[in-house]
This record gives C-alpha cells, structure tokens and sequence, in this order.
C-alpha cells in the first residue's frame, strides 16, 4: 500500500532527507555548544583563580570559600610544598593523578594551567584550573579551582532540550509540507487515474478539476482536451453511422418499392413501367457511386489509399475532364472556359487526379443555377502547380466553409438530396490531394459564386517514383 502510494514515498523522502540534516546539525551544533561552555567555564575559573591569588596575599579564605560554594565550585590552595593551605568546606579530597601533578607543577612554576577531564584530587570529571600564587616575584603556592562536570553540562543540556524541541518543530513542519504537497500532486494524480480509466470506459463527458498552471496541472489540461476531442470523434462517428443508414436506405426504398410495382404489374402503361425502370436505374448508380466513394474513404482511413506517381502534366487531365462534363454543363446552359496553359510536370497519380477534378467539376455544375459559367484556371508558383475552378453558383455560407470538407457534410440536406448529393465528394478530394502532398481550400460568397483551388507540388527530382 505504502509502495503504491505518492504521497507515502514524498513523506518518506522528506522525513529522511530532514532526519538526516537533523542528526548531522544535533552532532554539530552540540558539540559546538560543548566546546563553547567549556571554554566559558575556563574563562571564568581562570580570572576567579587569578583574583584569588592576588587576594591570597591578604588572607580572606572565608570569603573566597563562599564565593566558590555559590558559584559551585570547589576552591583549594597549596603551598609550594604541595600541602593544602586551604580547601572548601566538605571537600573530600583524593590522591593526585598524573593530570593534576602536571597541571599543579606547571602552576608552581608560575604558568596558569587548565585540565579537563578526571580529576583524581577532586574525585570526579570536571574542569580544573590551577593559578600561581605570587609575593613579589617569588611563588609561593597555588590556587585551583574545579567546577564538575555535571555543573558545566546541565547548561548546555538545557540548549541541548532546544535544539530538540526544533527538531521536533521541523518534522512537524515536514509533516505538514507531505499533506500539502500530497493534496497538490497525489490528489489530482489519484483524479486523473480516475478520469482515463472512465476514458476507457467510454465516458467521454467527465472533466477534470484544473487548478494552477503547473506541470500537474498541465496534465489534466492535456487529458481534458484528450477527453473533448474523444467525446467529439465518438459524436462525428454516430452521426456519420446515422447519415450512412440514412443515405443507403433512401435509394434502397426506392429500388424496392418500384420493383415491386413492377413485379406485381401494377403499371398502367408502357411509359409508366419504362418511368420506374429509369427511377431504379437512377437509384441504383446512386448506390453504386455512394458505396465506391465509401470504399476510397475507408482506404484512405485505414491508410490504404494507393497513388500510382507518374509524372503528368496537369492541363491534360483538366481537359479530358471537361469535355466529360461538357454534356452535363450543356443540359443546364452553363459554359465552361477553359484558361490553362502548358504546365510543369508533376508526380501524381493520374486516375486519383482525375477524380478530384471530376467531384470539383461536379460540384461546380451541382451548384450553380442554369446560364452559369464556369472557369478553369491554373497557377505555378516554385513550388507546385495550383487548378482553380470558379463559378457562378449558389455560394457557400461562411460558417459551412470549413466543413464541407467533412464526410456526408451536405450545407443544406434537403437541397442536396433533390441535387443528388451525398456530401463525401469534397472528403475524398482533400483526401487524394493531401496524400500527393498537396492542399485545397475553398473561396464563397454566398449567392455569388465558389471557387475551389487545389495545389500540388512540383516534381521533385526528375525520375523518382516512390
Ligand atoms: N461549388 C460549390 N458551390 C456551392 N456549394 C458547394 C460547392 N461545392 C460544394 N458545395 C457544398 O459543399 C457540400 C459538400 O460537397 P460534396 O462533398 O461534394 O458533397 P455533395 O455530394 O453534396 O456534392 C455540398 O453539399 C454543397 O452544399
Ligand atoms: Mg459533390
């Protein structure tokens, strides 16, 4: 549990990391606050005894004694004889160690000496001073000064208990700093878990609290968009399931419903039975041109969609095109002018060009109302060859503009369904020219007229096929 958790593993590093600097700075800090009172206690011990020996001169022990008792320390002075002039009251005293001679005789010899450590004459660890004591020049004793250990330490122990007390405030803070960072990261974390496991669930519509601009926060921006865009892909596919059934039924409704008529033989004439046959005709290439456009868009989908580059010139295709059209055009007196001249080759796949040309063209004629004219241009730039065709028609609503190139995308449904639209024309034409490299975009002023423009790029190397 703990292993799984983000929060446990930030308390546990910062817990470390400050246990650590805590133990390193208690060491530290400690044994300066040792170093520090020791060298207080020699100060003082050391002035004491000098004031001491000036004082020995004139007697005055009764006086120094208590001074020492208050100050808890224990007082003694030798003669240079080493024997004991005067001592605190109750001092029980022992036998010399090695330190004390050493630093007895050093006194003796007129140099202020100091010892810390066991003292076998004061019978106990602590602080020893030893101070000559002069009359005029000549050296007539010493007077030594001992403060217990236990004395010195109980001050710096006090320090000691602060140092703790501010330990214990830092891993309280540390504490407090694994809650709030635990709700600024693990909390969301924990959310965003959340919110792509329903993600997966197909949940689409749940959205995540975003607070700040960190990177955590960036996180959840980046899923919520991930979630926006799912939820509108999943919208774009119903609709287009939706749209398909719906433009597959209508021909299939026709085809059904006149073939029985005719089947159960309910025409009452030549003409009628000849009027249905053309109606099933008509549906039926409907259908056929509406499943292989399909077809092209699946393949594109599934990245499948094959171009055989050639190099070819451009114009060729654009007047193979429009005398095909021609007849079209003709039926609803609309003129098609043609303004091409020779292009530079470009590396396409002549068919697919074909195609684009023959859905623009279409659309062209589709939409526009009889005594049209249609134009047909070109533009070369460095880079590629750009087909322009214009025309007079119907126009397309600005904000319809950017999605006519969606699939099954018609601007008004029922105007095209009685101009026998099915809105995949404009998909599979960006789809063929993207994958030459190309682009297309789309000009119209509603009522005005439209024009289409489509790019493609020049041949690269000469000969190179991919
Ligand atoms: N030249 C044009 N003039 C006016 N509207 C157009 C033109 N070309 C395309 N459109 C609009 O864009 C829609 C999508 O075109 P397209 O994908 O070819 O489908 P459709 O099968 O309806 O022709 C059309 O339904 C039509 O509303
Ligand atoms: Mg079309």
């Amino acid at each position: 549990m703990i292993r799984k958790s983000v929060t446990a593993k930030i308390g546990i590093a910062i817990m470390g990391l400050i246990s650590v600097v805590l133990v390193v700075q208690y060491l530290a800090l400690g044994q300066l606050l040792k170093n520090a009172f020791y060298g207080q206690a020699t100060e003082e011990l050391l002035v004491q005894g000098q004031q001491y020996a000036q004082m020995s001169a004139s007697g005055g022990y009764m006086m120094m004694q208590m001074l020492c008792t208050t100050a808890n320390t224990s007082l003694v002075m030798l003669n240079t004889k080493g024997n004991v002039i005067t001592a605190s009251p109750s001092l029980h005293l022992g036998t010399q160690s090695a330190a004390d001679k050493e630093t007895l005789q050093a006194a003796l010899h007129g140099k202020s000496q100091m010892h810390s450590g066991y003292s076998g004459l004061f019978t106990q660890r602590g602080l020893m001073v030893a101070v000559p004591m002069k009359q005029a020049s000549d050296i007539t004793g010493a007077v030594v000064l001992f403060r217990p250990q236990t004395i010195i330490q109980t001050g710096f122990q006090q320090q000691e208990w602060l140092l703790v007390l501010a330990g214990i405030g830092a891993i309280l803070m540390a504490l407090g700093l694994t809650v709030v960072l635990s709700k600024r990261i693990a909390e969301p974390l924990k959310q965003m878990a959340g919110a792509t496991r329903e993600l997966g669930k197909g949940n689409f519509k749940m959205r995540l609290p975003v607070v700040g601009e960190d990177e955590v926060a960036n996180l959840g921006e980046s899923i919520n968009e991930l979630a926006e865009n799912l939820h509108r892909l999943e919208t774009t596919r119903k609709e287009f399931l939706a749209d398909i059934s719906h433009e597959l039924r209508t021909p299939m409704s026709y085809i059904r419903g006149y073939s029985q008529v005719l089947e159960e033989g309910l025409t009452q004439s030549p003409e009628e039975t000849q009027k249905y046959l053309h109606i099933i005709n008509e549906e039926s290439k409907r259908l056929e041109t509406l499943v292989n456009d399909l077809f092209v868009l699946a393949q594109a989908d599934a990245g499948m969609l094959t171009v055989d580059k050639q190099s070819t010139q451009l114009e060729n295709i654009v007047q193979q095109v429009v005398e095909r059209m021609q007849k079209k055009a003709e039926d609803k007196q609309i003129q098609i002018q043609l303004e091409i001249p020779a292009l530079p080759p470009v590396h396409v796949d002549p068919l697919r060009m074909e195609q684009v040309l023959i859905n623009l063209m279409d659309n062209a004629i589709r939409y526009s109302p009889a005594g049209g004219q249609i134009m047909v241009r070109s533009q070369t730039d460095g880079q590629g060859v750009e087909i322009l065709i214009s025309d007079t028609g119907i126009g397309i609503p600005k904000e319809d503009l950017p999605r006519i190139w969606d699939r099954l995308y018609r601007v008004e449904k029922s105007r095209s369904r009685a101009s026998g639209g099915t809105g995949i024309g404009l998909a599979i034409v960006k789809q063929i020219v993207e994958r030459h490299g190309g682009h297309v975009t789309a000009e119209s002023v509603e009522g005005k007229g439209t024009t289409m423009r489509f790019w493609i790029p020049l041949e690269s190397e000469p000969g190179m096929t991919e």
